[in-house]
């Protein structure tokens, strides 16, 4: 037990987890980035999901949930994630979708960046106000997250 503890001590000190161990070629740093900031998109899927489902009347509106959602979204798209894009961190690292694109157009991605915390700022407003009020923002939204997968991330092909 107590060799067990050791052991697991001296894995968590050097970062030698299971997972950084078979990305020990890649700078922890950069890895960190991209796992932060792929974490970020995540709770956008989650949280626009619940309100994409609702939208297509896939699940049942609810103005409690849906104004949860919108307002997680329109939290994250204001937080500073300056340091979750340092310059490498694209499709050269293995795992990143991210396109080399991102770090020539620091304008345009900040500007699309932008266009996200606007559309957000909208749903939020609409998410608790009725089904058709949502139905009215969700395209605004899903298109400011496309408009930047388009240009910056790697397509699934
Ligand atoms: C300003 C650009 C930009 C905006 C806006 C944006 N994304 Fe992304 N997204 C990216 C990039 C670049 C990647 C690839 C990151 C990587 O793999 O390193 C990505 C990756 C993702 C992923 C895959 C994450 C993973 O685990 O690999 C999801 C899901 C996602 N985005 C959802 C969204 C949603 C939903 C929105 C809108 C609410 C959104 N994104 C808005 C640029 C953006």
């Amino acid at each position: 037990m107590k060799r067990l503890a050791t052991v697991l001590t001296v894995f968590s000190l050097t970062g030698l987890g299971s997972t950084a161990l078979a990305e020990s070629h890649v700078d922890p740093a950069i890895a960190g980035a991209i796992k932060a900031r792929q974490a970020h998109m995540q709770l956008y899927a989650h949280n626009i999901g619940v309100l994409g489902g609702m939208a297509r009347e896939r699940i049942p509106y609810d103005a409690e949930a849906a104004q949860a959602a919108a307002s997680n979204i329109a939290a994250l798209s204001t937080l500073n994630q300056s340091t979750y894009w340092p310059e490498g961190s694209d499709t050269s690292v293995e795992g990143s979708r991210a396109l080399a694109a991102i770090w020539e157009n620091l304008d345009d991605v900040m500007s699309k960046s932008e266009d996200l915390v606007m559309a957000a700022a909208v749903m939020e407003d609409a998410a608790g106000q009725g089904l058709g009020a949502l139905q009215g923002a969700i395209g605004g939204l899903g298109g400011a997250c496309g408009a930047c997968h388009e240009d910056y991330r790697q397509s699934d092909d």
